[in-house]
């Protein structure tokens, strides 16, 4: 599922290739992408729009009204919504509309509304290939930026044998696989994350816990992973799916096997983010079976659990690096610089429990992050994954 979570608009044009374009539809659904087809009025005297929405799940859009109910199709929106555009197959006619900005269907808006990467896969005859004025457009669609998929050389639906054949679907797929990997800055990184709150057992029905709902951690994961690294999450007792296959998943329950997993992880990765819970006590004794209520109070010792980040701090090496958070109620933050300094963090996420919809259980999250040398970021109020977002672009830019 290479493509999972992403968006793609595939464009088809009038030309015989176009019946290969349901093939490369199939293709991008099955790595996992959300695809919605734009088709030129040509394009459907080749392939009915029926198979098409058939196989992408959606009304395949061609028009740019609705018929006579006073709707219409927002190629603006489409162009923003868009992670890339593939226009497979791309006709001699659409290249040189798209060169000269001859917006006369909804393919050549929504191209020109695109802010994403796009993409042409010419399909023609060879001599329409060669001819001078093709050649010019798809040189000056280069200059803008597009990309062209190289026709094949073959047999051509004319019967001639030349270079004009759209490349095959699987190639076409690898390189809109390659085009959205690109921009992915963490490949060949491998991170650490710890999330949710750590279960302390007291006897076998009881346990210390905390409220915190594994969102912040899960997010982060995510993030990292969508840029291409490969995610240790190490992770407390949640209730969260895991949608990215780089991210491999490590279930604990208590701060002693937190512990113990991520000391494990650490060595051999670029980095670790701890954003877990991590209880700072334990009983001493866990009880083999359940304590019955009797008339006396219940005395419970606990002792302190390990540091985690503090003990990760001191086995960081120079290319590692080392980022915590701090939940705060007062003086926060003093608090987060000396915890900073304490487990020799490069950077702390400050997050105060006096600000309204951050913290715990919450989907929002008011971060301000600070590094070493004083310098700190404050955000606005945003939703989790935003706020993994920014944490994961500073994780980038001192690391990469
Ligand atoms: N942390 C950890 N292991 C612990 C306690 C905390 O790895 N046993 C990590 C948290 O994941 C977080 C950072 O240390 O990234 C700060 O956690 P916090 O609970 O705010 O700090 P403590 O050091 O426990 O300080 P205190 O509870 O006294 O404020």
């Amino acid at each position: 599922m290479r493509l999972k979570g992403k968006n793609i608009i595939l464009g088809i044009t009038g030309s015989i290739a176009a019946y290969k374009a349901a093939m490369l539809l199939r293709l991008f659904i099955k790595e996992g992408a959300e695809v919605q087809v734009v088709i030129t009025p040509a394009g459907k005297e080749f392939i009915t729009p029926v198979t098409l929405s058939a196989l992408s799940n959606k009304p395949v859009v061609s028009e740019f009204f609705g018929a006579n109910d006073g709707t219409w199709n927002s190629h603006v929106d489409l162009g923003l919504w868009a992670d890339v555009m593939v226009i497979a197959p791309a006709t001699a006619s659409t290249m040189g509309k798209m060169a000269n900005g001859i917006a006369d269907n909804m393919l050549i808006t929504t191209y020109l509304s695109a802010k994403c990467p796009v993409m042409l896969a010419p399909a023609m005859d060879l001599d329409m290939f060669a001819h001078p004025s093709t050649q010019r457009n798809i040189g000056i669609l280069k200059e803008y930026g597009n990309i062209i998929v190289e026709p094949g050389e073959g047999e051509l639906a004319s019967g001639l044998e030349g270079k004009g054949r759209m490349e095959e679907p699987e190639k076409i797929l690898e390189a809109v696989v390659q085009q959205l990997q690109v921009k992915k800055k963490l490949l060949n990184k491998s991170f650490l994350v710890t999330a949710g709150p750590t279960y302390e057992k007291i006897d076998p029905v009881r346990f210390i816990g905390n409220y915190s709902s594994g969102k912040m951690g899960y997010a982060i994961a995510e993030e990292l992973a969508e840029q291409g690294a490969e995610v240790t999450l190490i992770s407390g007792p949640v209730n969260i799916e895991v949608h990215n296959k780089n991210i491999h998943i490590v279930q604990v329950e208590s701060a002693a096997e937190m512990h113990q997993a991520a000391i494990k992880a650490f060595a051999t990765t670029d980095g670790a983010v701890m954003c877990a819970a991590v209880a700072d006590f334990t009983p001493v004794i866990k009880e083999n079976t359940k304590t019955k209520r009797g008339n006396e109070n219940w005395k419970l010792e606990l002792q302190p659990t390990k540091d985690i980040a503090a003990e990760l701090g001191k086995q960081k090496m120079k290319n590692q690096l080392l980022v915590g958070f701090a939940l705060e109620t007062n003086n926060e933050f003093e608090n987060a610089q000396q915890k900073l300094k304490k487990k020799n963090l490069d950077f702390i996420v400050l997050n105060s429990l006096k600000d309204k919809g951050a913290g715990f259980g919450v989907d929002t999250n008011k971060i301000t992050i600070i590094e070493k040398d004083n310098k700190h970021t404050e955000f606005e109020l945003k939703n989790k994954n935003e706020v993994a977002k920014d944490i994961v672009a500073k994780i980038i830019e001192l690391n990469v």
